[in-house]
């Protein structure tokens, strides 16, 4: 039997649950699972700014035990080319992209995931963002105050 080849594409920076998820269903869909990472310069073609670099996303993901390949995805025109290449029987990705990838139906099947709710990257950054914008003092102070219950409870 022949084996089946899963390519999906993807920025993947800070590496969360629903990355992983993704990721973990997709290598359960044939015997090996491409994932193509965006490029710093792509990112920036795409207008997403990334706080880790391409170097280090590549080496999590390809990292994980169910990741076989990952390659870097440069371009909106290179899909075509990779499903040739690495003899990609389904091309699947979340389902943020609906629809968007139909038109690669003619080389292989395309399959659109439900994303893990109430994670992404933009909501990380977010948290981050207003974590750090709350006064050292107040975080003082809750340390402060966490003492003093724990004493409590002794
Ligand atoms: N993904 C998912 N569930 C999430 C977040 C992402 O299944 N909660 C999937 C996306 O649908 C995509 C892949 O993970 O197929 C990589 O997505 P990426 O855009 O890198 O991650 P996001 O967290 O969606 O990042 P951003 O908020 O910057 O768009």
């Amino acid at each position: 039997m022949s084996k089946k080849t899963i390519i999906t594409y993807g920025t993947f920076d800070m590496f969360h649950i629903g990355h992983l998820k993704l990721l973990k269903r997709l290598s359960k869909m044939g015997d090996k699972l491409v994932v193509a990472i965006s490029t710093d310069k792509f990112n920036e073609v795409k207008g997403k700014k990334v706080m880790i670099p391409y170097k280090q996303r590549a080496k999590i993901v390809k990292s994980l035990k169910f990741v076989d390949k990952v390659i870097p995805e440069k371009n909106w025109e290179q899909k075509v080319k990779d499903i040739k290449k690495q003899n990609v029987d389904i091309f699947a990705i979340g389902d943020d992209w609906k629809g968007e990838f139909d038109f690669l139906k003619e080389h292989c099947e395309v399959v659109y995931l439900e994303r893990t709710k109430d994670i992404s990257t933009t909501q990380l950054k977010k948290s981050l963002s207003n974590f750090m914008s709350i006064p050292k003092e107040d975080i003082i102070n809750a340390f402060e105050v966490i003492e003093v219950l724990k004493k409590d409870f002794e």
